[in-house]
């Protein structure tokens, strides 16, 4: 790789400049609408059910699932300021989500407080040491009361393998023009994105790096953190394929119960 990456990059990368960068993907209501649709189609979800958005970021699909008539949504992240951003927009809309700020691998909130926790949005392989990604699946078991449901959306490896392109650039609005440069290598996609504003010059310029999961490896990943009846979806994105949003064109849900 020539592409140098700070491990610690996922600590300070999730702010406001990355609801920019990412808004096709994460600041689209009908993106994640559909997403929801496809979420709720596979997993059975009551209104009553506690849901952990684990990884949430600033809480999109835990608002959706509040406005659907799902009341007892949280939130965990490690961003604040996504935090932030999310419990602006509940207490806007007067949702009763729970936004609170941990590190997934190892939250204090109390076990088996969850019917359901959901990993949405590519929320896996950011963290370079080995075994990070099977502590927060472990972390997300632990929550879960028995028979619980997981659900788990990140991007499918093989297809960025075969087909995310080495450049790419793309406008946000008339002022914000993002570029990244991406090298795929041995299981992980490192990138440097530079973002650049009309008005006030370069923003960021930064590099991250993500850990690629085949279907296969995620199953046996997602088995191995003690759930049953494993089963990966592919082709559900919600997101429109012919255009170019990096790693999240094609994904793997996979949904899952803790026995
Ligand atoms: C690509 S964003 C997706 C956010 C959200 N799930 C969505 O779909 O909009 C990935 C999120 O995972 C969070 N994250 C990554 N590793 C984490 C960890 N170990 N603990 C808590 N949050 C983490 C980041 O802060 C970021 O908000």
């Amino acid at each position: 790789m020539t592409i140098d990456v700070d491990p610690d990059w996922w600590k300070t990368m999730f702010d406001e400049v990355y609801l920019v960068t990412d808004a096709r993907s994460v600041a689209d209501d009908d993106i994640t609408k559909q997403e929801i649709d496809i979420f709720t189609s596979l997993v059975p979800m009551q209104p009553h059910d506690r849901i952990l958005d684990l990884c949430g970021g600033h809480g999109r699909h835990a608002l959706e699932l509040c406005q659907r008539g799902f009341r007892e949504c949280t939130v965990l992240d490690y961003s604040q300021p996504l935090l932030d951003i999310g419990a602006r927009g509940a207490a806007g809309k007067r949702y009763p989500v729970q936004f609170l700020q941990g590190d997934a691998r190892h939250t204090t909130l109390t076990s088996e407080a969850f019917d359901h926790v959901l990993i949405l949005g590519n929320s896996l392989g950011y963290i370079p040491e080995p075994d990070a990604d099977l502590r927060i699946l472990q972390e997300g078991r632990r929550l879960l009361k028995s028979r619980g449901w997981l659900l788990l959306d990140v991007t499918d490896g093989k297809a960025v393998h075969a087909k995310i392109a080495p450049q790419a650039w793309h406008e946000i609005g008339d002022d914000v023009v993002v570029c990244r440069q991406r090298e795929v290598k041995d299981g992980l996609v490192c990138a440097r994105e530079m973002v650049l504003s009309k008005g006030q010059g370069i923003i960021r310029d930064r590099t991250y790096c993500i850990r690629l999961y085949g279907a296969d490896d995620l199953a046996a990943l997602v088995a191995r953190a003690g759930f049953g009846g494993v089963q990966v979806h592919t082709d559900m994105s919600a997101l429109n394929r012919t255009e170019d949003v990096g790693c999240m064109n094609h994904r793997l849900v996979v949904v899952a119960r803790k026995p």
